[in-house]
């Protein structure tokens, strides 16, 4: 196995089982955090929980080919794993896992773990109608090459987060599943990989999406409880923004994702946006 100063580089699960069996029979628990890579603070902040939580942390860096559809931005996806690793010895992780496409997936893979409800379907699912397919049999491959006490995932991606807990209560993984606060921008952007996509025009107009949620929540604080009332308050801003085109602003339950009419605490209002070419969602829950 290679290293990075103090952290573990690995690049076949059989280096990542046999490391992760020699830190449990030292009674030491694990905590997992998955990731595509090209980190921000939005992927350190899930790493300083798990090392707080944890004995060691195991971070993974893989983008995932078989949650992007036709079309999605696969090849174009940012990659930097030096960088990567200087981040993550930083946040005190203790090994990453950096494997092949080869590595995780045989060329005949064909078992794939599936939520066979309406619930993957709804919000980013209605466009991307293979990407929670994909995601549920990653997450589920580096749990059982890692077997984790618990794993981290931000609520940035909320609609993953709710399809993950399902899946983990469904499978009966017996992993604690920790969600993570969103971490923004000073001027509220929502850190993401993709924003390094955005140019500095189109960087400017990517803050309609978090306006308009700081709208929503003052719209909410005022006392209006409609969804209708409060999500057309939002498209309004959002398409006053030239470069901006909706895909969906929608509040939902937090749990099974159907379209609600009141706005309670725990609903779910999240948004999807084009800004240029540049897809970005964002989310926040009602109070
Ligand atoms: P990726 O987009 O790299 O995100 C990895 C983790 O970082 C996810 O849990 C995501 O919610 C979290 N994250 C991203 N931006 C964040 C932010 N601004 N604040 C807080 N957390 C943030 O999500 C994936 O990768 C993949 O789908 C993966 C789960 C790794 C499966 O391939």
């Amino acid at each position: 196995m290679n290293t990075y100063k103090n952290m573990l580089i690995a690049e076949t699960i059989a280096d990542v089982r046999a490391q992760v069996r020699e830190w449990k029979a030292a009674g030491l628990t694990v905590g997992l955090v998955p990731t595509m890579g090209y980190l921000h603070e939005g992927h350190t902040s899930l790493v300083d929980a798990a090392a707080a939580q944890c004995d060691k942390v195991v971070a993974s860096v893989f983008v995932n080919p078989t949650q992007f559809g036709p079309g999605e931005d696969l090849e174009a996806y940012p990659r930097d794993f030096d960088r990567d690793c200087g981040l993550l010895e930083e946040h005190g992780c203790s090994l990453v896992f950096h494997p092949s496409v080869e590595e995780m997936y045989a060329p005949d893979a064909a078992t794939y773990v599936e939520i066979l409800d309406d619930m993957p379907k709804q919000l980013c699912g209605k466009t991307r109608p293979i990407h929670f397919r994909g995601v549920c049999t990653v997450v589920s491959k580096l749990f059982n090459i890692v077997t984790p006490d618990k794993a981290f995932f931000g609520q940035k991606d909320a609609q993953q987060l709710v399809v993950i807990r399902r899946m983990v209560r469904d499978m009966s993984y017996g992993i604690e599943i920790v969600g993570c606060p969103i971490i923004r921008e000073e001027d509220g952007l929502a850190k993401s990989s993709r924003n390094t996509y955005l140019n500095a025009e189109e960087r400017q107009a990517a803050l309609v999406l978090s306006r308009s949620i700081a709208l929503a929540k003052k719209l909410i604080a005022d006392g209006n409880r409609n969804a209708e009332v409060v999500l057309t308050a939002m498209r309004a801003l959002i398409e006053e923004e030239p470069l901006a085109k909706i895909d969906y602003v929608s509040a939902v339950d937090g749990y099974n994702l159907q379209p609600v009419e009141g706005l309670e605490p725990g609903t779910l209002v999240a948004m999807a946006v084009y800004i240029g070419k540049t897809r970005l969602i964002d989310n926040f829950i009602v109070e």
